[in-house]
């Protein structure tokens, strides 16, 4: 064993010569002087050094997989092992000793985040506060709505003008001046994690911004350089690559590359032309950006959220999305964290076909993920007011595998696209294609009766492909309804407000809620008064949070108000039922299209939730609790009404239920 190969000064080969566990410990053996040597000139308690070897020890057979599979036929490979390998450990190194305490904490409890009490919040430093400083002082509105995970979307220093909502980066180790400084990040994150809130940021690994020191340098002609980025001095290669790619944001630019005046090249750029992606082929860009990584990490960053997933590794003929290289990739930072900063976790951004989205999903890739085709069929049936497809996809997707957990979330601060299986919506009778047609029409309010005031987003006028943008109260017909000054139209909006919140609060995962939403924030079309934004429609639900709504009476009377009481209760709730942690759900026959009935159960505790998805009364047949729920009378822990499952079990407009047995 490599462990004992590790302390004892003597090394003994214990795997079988030709093997790759016998390649990977004679690698580790002949690099092991050159690591012992910088160890020891490191200021570390032997505890935290043994710590270290041990999981070194321990995932290092893996990562030497990974990278050999990854970069293996390069001459220089074991140059570069050797760097990926200090990288690690100037990173463990660098981690500040409280972080070091809680690495050991979570791996003891790996499944910390798997408990009811996650609850998690997204939202712009600058739109919520002004600045990280000021962020500070809203701690103590966190707690009161009950997150203990807080999201803030990338904040580090970007490029002049648009920046993509901070997702061009041009340095990855200061902030954004005018959000402040990384001592600030660093003080955030400590008064947070008192506060029991573990802190979310992006790493943004696909591409970096056109002005980053990388990209400054390729431009300056540095051969070293121009090869972390993907140049092109003519169309030759981008038209081949082009023939299989999908264009992601066709209404910035067609294509995915952009000709660049200056340097004389096509540079690769899937996102906005400013953005440029990294090439994950050259193993230096591993190194640079591990580097990042684990400076991120070290700044108190408790989850990374790992940007664009899908496209970080190209070739020719295929679509550059999802390829097996992209998660060894994701493997290989995760080994490496896994040995310097154990504590940390990953959550894939991959909204791509839900068969994908799974792929990065395990404790040795991403422990979590974004859960796009809930986030989709929640919406889907909405306007169906049919959950047939949510059923089905639930029936044969929500399970994930031990060791990881979904983030479920109804708005983010992207668009929504229909990303659901053609075939599951084939195998309950609907045509995927019309049927997303419908969907955009309806979420546009362009379909006859709907009550959403959604805008579309990348509309690709040769596919007529499109995506949604818009608030959850605009989506849901809040904004139609205050506009119309109609009660009735009010009240159906904020029903169906909560009732999206209340599955993705029970439904097993992690909810995140999108901040500003739990005020029934409605969309803000002054965007397109600032230059920087109005091309992209996904500023319509990003609006500055009214701290006004706060004021005492307003929040009374109002449905912002209303709305913002009810959510925070149903956190609460949430928190207080054991029943709720994990993931385990099995569906409940309800026999009724308009009712998603699901079991939740976690360590003997049951929580029966029905949802009527339609604005018409329901009635669910008691037998089936009684059999689900093991029992004959329940509180709705939600109404606090006692439900009796001799009778039928009634449920009014958009009402849902959890039901405890009493
Ligand atoms: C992710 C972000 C999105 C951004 C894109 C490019 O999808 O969520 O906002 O535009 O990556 O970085
Ligand atoms: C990218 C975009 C995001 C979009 C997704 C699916 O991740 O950033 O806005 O939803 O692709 O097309």
């Amino acid at each position: 064993m490599i462990s004992d190969v590790l302390r004892p000064v003597k090394i003994n080969l214990t795997a079988l010569p030709g093997s790759p566990e016998y390649d990977a410990q004679l690698s580790l053996q002949r690099l092991l002087p050159r690591l012992r040597g910088v160890l020891s000139d490191l200021d570390l308690p032997s505890e935290a050094i043994e710590g270290f070897e041990d999981r070194l020890a321990t995932h290092w057979p893996c990562l030497f997989a990974l990278l050999r599979g990854l970069y293996g036929q390069r001459y220089d490979f074991f140059y570069h092992l050797e760097r990926i390998l200090l990288t690690i450990t100037n990173g463990f190194h660098e981690r500040p000793h409280g972080l070091r305490e809680s690495d050991r904490r979570r791996t003891n409890e790996p499944d910390w985040f798997e408990s009811q009490r996650m609850v998690g919040g997204a939202l712009y430093v600058d739109l919520f506060s002004e600045n990280l400083g000021k962020l500070r002082e809203h701690i103590g509105y966190f707690r009161s709505l009950g997150l203990t995970y807080l999201h803030l979307m990338p904040l580090f220093a970007v490029r002049p003008g648009d920046n993509d909502g901070g997702y061009a980066i041009s340095n990855y180790r200061s902030v954004d001046p005018r959000l402040g400084t990384i001592d600030d990040l660093r003080v955030l994150a400590k008064d947070l994690h008192e506060s029991g809130i573990v802190l979310v940021l992006d790493f943004v690994f696909n591409h970096t911004a056109d002005d980053h020191y990388w990209a400054k340098q390729a431009m300056a002609g540095v051969a070293e350089y121009q090869d972390f980025y993907y140049l092109f001095p003519d169309r030759q290669m981008p038209d081949r690559y082009e023939k299989t790619l999908r264009e992601i944001f066709p209404t910035v630019r067609r294509g995915n590359f952009t000709w660049h005046e200056t340097m004389e090249r096509w540079v690769w750029t899937t996102f906005n032309s400013f953005q440029w992606d990294l090439n994950y082929s050259n193993p230096a860009v591993f190194e640079a950006m591990l580097s990042e990584l684990l400076f991120i990490a070290n700044t108190g960053v408790d989850i990374l959220r790992f940007d664009a997933v899908a496209f970080i590794w190209k070739r020719m003929g295929t679509g550059c999305e999802n390829l097996p290289e992209a998660h060894q990739l994701i493997q290989a930072f995760n080994a490496c964290t896994r040995i310097a900063a154990p504590g940390v976790l990953f959550k894939s951004e991959a909204i791509v076909h839900p068969d994908e989205v799974v792929r990065y999903i395990s404790p040795d890739e991403c422990q979590l993920s974004y859960n796009p085709t809930l986030m989709a069929l929640c919406w889907e049936s909405l306007a169906t007011r049919d959950t047939k497809l949510l059923k089905r996809s639930l029936l044969r997707r929500h399970h994930l595998p031990t060791g990881t957990s979904w983030v479920n979330y109804l708005r983010c601060h992207d668009d929504v696209g229909w990303t659901f299986d053609d075939e599951d919506a084939a195998a309950v009778g609907i045509n995927a294609y019309s049927h997303r047609q419908f969907l955009n029409r309806f979420y546009t309010g362009q379909f006859p009766g709907s009550f959403a005031r959604g805008v579309p987003f990348q509309e690709n006028h040769d596919t007529g492909d499109m995506r949604i943008s818009g608030t959850m109260a605009s989506l849901a017909g809040l904004e139609q309804a205050i506009d119309n000054d109609d009660a009735h139209l009010k009240e159906m909006a904020i029903r169906r407000i909560l009732l999206l919140n209340s599955i993705i609060l029970s439904v097993g995962g992690i909810p995140l809620l999108y901040l500003g939403e739990e005020w029934g924030t409605i969309n803000d079309y002054d965007f397109v008064r600032d230059p920087a934004k109005a091309t992209d429609s996904r500023w319509v639900h990003r609006p500055k949070m009214r701290w006004e709504w706060l004021e005492e009476g307003y929040q009374d009377i109002s449905e912002r108000g209303r709305i913002n009481a009810a959510i925070k209760r149903l956190i609460m709730l949430r928190k207080s039922e054991p029943g709720f942690a994990g993931m385990k759900m099995e569906l409940i026959p309800t026999d009724s299209p308009q009712v998603l009935g699901y079991l939740r159960q976690h360590d003997g505790s049951r929580v029966v939730v029905l949802a009527n998805f339609s604005e018409h009364v329901t009635q669910v047949e008691g037998n089936r609790l009684r059999t689900a729920g093991l029992g004959r009378f329940f509180l709705d822990l939600y109404s606090e009404e006692t439900v009796s499952t001799a009778t039928e079990i009634t449920l009014k407009p958009y009402q849902f239920r959890w039901l405890r047995r009493t």
